[in-house]
């Protein structure tokens, strides 16, 4: 940047999941060549992008109280003479309720759905001109990856260590009654397979060796092949294994339904496909599958797992559930502990069901009271840590490749990620952060596993 151009401050917020995660990172891409620099705090910001999550109801509502902090620094700013704090909000909340945000929120100068981030500096502008724009973000995905996965800026990706995030798929078509993203997302799309290669080999190019793909049906992956044909995701992973530095492949977040053979058969055949699998099935009850409009039954689900653990014996499994889902019933809540027992798994995330404006579950009746959710809840998530940690005590004595990610809390330590995506830290081997090695697992610490170096391999 050329010295007289004084930087400007970005601040980044980024709630939900691992898709927001993405497009934050490609949204500071974008703004970096406007001048903007990013600051880890938003205090004297000079723009603040709130990149939000809609998917229950703490989460968006998070983002009003931030809306509020920010007003009080903006005035602080200002009153410093430090020049405006724009403030946007972005992501899914954006999508869903853009309209009352510029209601409820006179703060907030922008509003912008996922679709239309190729837009932003456009839209910054005309925000600076006339205070308040407000923009409906329709969804044109195609227009959105072209401009933000373009040879240029897929060059210009800045990557931090040896693992980046992919986004290969957006949208879902299943309309699960309690899920917004159908509406915030909107309909399934895949990105044609060159433009994610070019990315991926620019990433590649800069040291990434792990590639998580991200979709919210990203096992639904249907993008155009440089055959004109539609390829499948274990076509895209046997072409992205192809490429030189790529060594792991992981991806996120998977329908049971669309948990192809060839995928499945991916496990087995791809070694670059790490043996871990997030693959959520919300409830155990068919009837609660049922009215959550899942489209298989707990016997399918079971049936599944068997043939993919049969494909990759060693691999782990993760989950979603939703408790408290309307008409559950303290016997289809056992249903749903029983799975877990049956399934057993690595880590899951669980959930409080919670009501979305505009879903059909939110109408439906036989809501749960509070107090019996929370119980659930906690019941679960007993359940799941002790699975968790009996999965890592499985894991001591065990000699796993481990992908050093960066360094330690202490000096001279460092920390990588397991096949099953558990936190391993090493001493002495800051040095070998990007590098794949040989670990022996030699105990279980708090959060994470603590391993020995075998020996170098790459
Ligand atoms: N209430 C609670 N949890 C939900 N999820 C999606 N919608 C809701 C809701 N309305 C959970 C699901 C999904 C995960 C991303 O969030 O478990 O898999
Ligand atoms: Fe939501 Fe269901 Fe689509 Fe997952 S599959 S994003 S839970 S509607």
């Amino acid at each position: 940047m050329n010295d007289h151009v004084p930087l400007k401050k970005l601040h980044i917020k980024t709630y939900g999941c691992q898709m927001n995660v993405y497009d934050s990172e490609r949204m500071v891409d974008i703004l970096r060549p406007l001048g903007y620099e990013v600051s880890d705090k938003p205090e004297g910001a000079d723009l603040v992008l709130l990149n939000t999550c809609h998917i229950r109801e703490k989460a968006a509502e998070k983002v009003y109280s931030e809306i509020g902090r920010l007003r009080e620094m903006r005035e602080e700013k200002e009153a410093r003479n430090e020049g405006r704090m724009t403030i946007v909000v972005a992501g899914c909340v954006a999508q869903a309720e853009g309209q009352e945000i510029m209601h409820r929120a006179p703060a907030v100068d922008l509003v912008v759905g996922p679709q239309a981030y190729h837009q932003l500096p456009e839209l910054i502008a005309r925000a600076h001109r006339t205070k308040g724009e407000r923009l409906s973000a329709d969804f044109a995905p195609e227009a959105k990856f072209d401009a933000l996965a373009s040879g240029s800026l897929a060059a210009d990706r800045a990557v931090s260590g040896p693992t980046a995030f992919l986004t290969v798929q957006e949208g879902c078509d299943k309309f699960c009654t309690f899920c917004v993203v159908p509406y915030t997302r909107g309909a399934e799309w895949s990105r044609p397979v060159k433009s994610i290669l070019d990315e991926a080999k620019a990433l590649a190019a800069k040291g990434v060796r792990e590639l998580t793909l991200l979709g919210q049906n990203v096992n639904a992956y249907n993008g155009l092949g440089a055959d004109g044909q539609e390829s499948t995701l274990a076509k895209l992973m046997y072409a992205l294994a192809d490429i030189e530095g790529i060594d792991r492949l992981r991806y996120t977040t998977s329908h049971p339904n669309d948990m192809g053979q060839d995928l499945i058969d991916a496990h087995r055949d791809l070694p670059a496909v790490m043996p871990y699998l997030h693959l959520p099935v919300q409830s155990g009850s068919d009837k609660i599958l049922r009215a959550m409009n899942r489209k298989h039954g707990r016997q399918a689900y079971f049936d599944l797992i068997e043939r993919i653990k049969a494909a990759r014996p060693d691999l782990a499994l993760s989950g979603d559930f939703i408790v408290g889902f309307p008409g559950e019933t303290d016997k289809d809540f056992e249903d749903t502990l029983d799975l877990i027992r049956r399934v057993g798994y690595a880590s899951a995330f669980s959930f409080k069901y919670s009501p979305r404006p505009g879903t059909p579950a939110s109408g439906m009746p036989g809501q749960v009271p509070d107090e019996v959710a929370d119980a659930r809840l906690q019941t679960l998530q007993a359940l799941i840590i002790e699975q968790q940690q009996a999965f890592k005590a499985n894991l001591i004595g065990q000699t796993l490749d481990i992908l050093f990610e960066k360094p330690g809390r202490l000096a001279g330590q460092a920390i990588g990620r397991s096949p099953y995506l558990q936190s391993v830290f090493v001493e002495d081997a800051a040095d070998l952060i990007g590098q794949i090695h040989k670990v022996k697992i030699v105990a279980n610490s708090n959060n994470s596993l603590r391993g020995e170096l075998l020996k170098v391999l790459a």
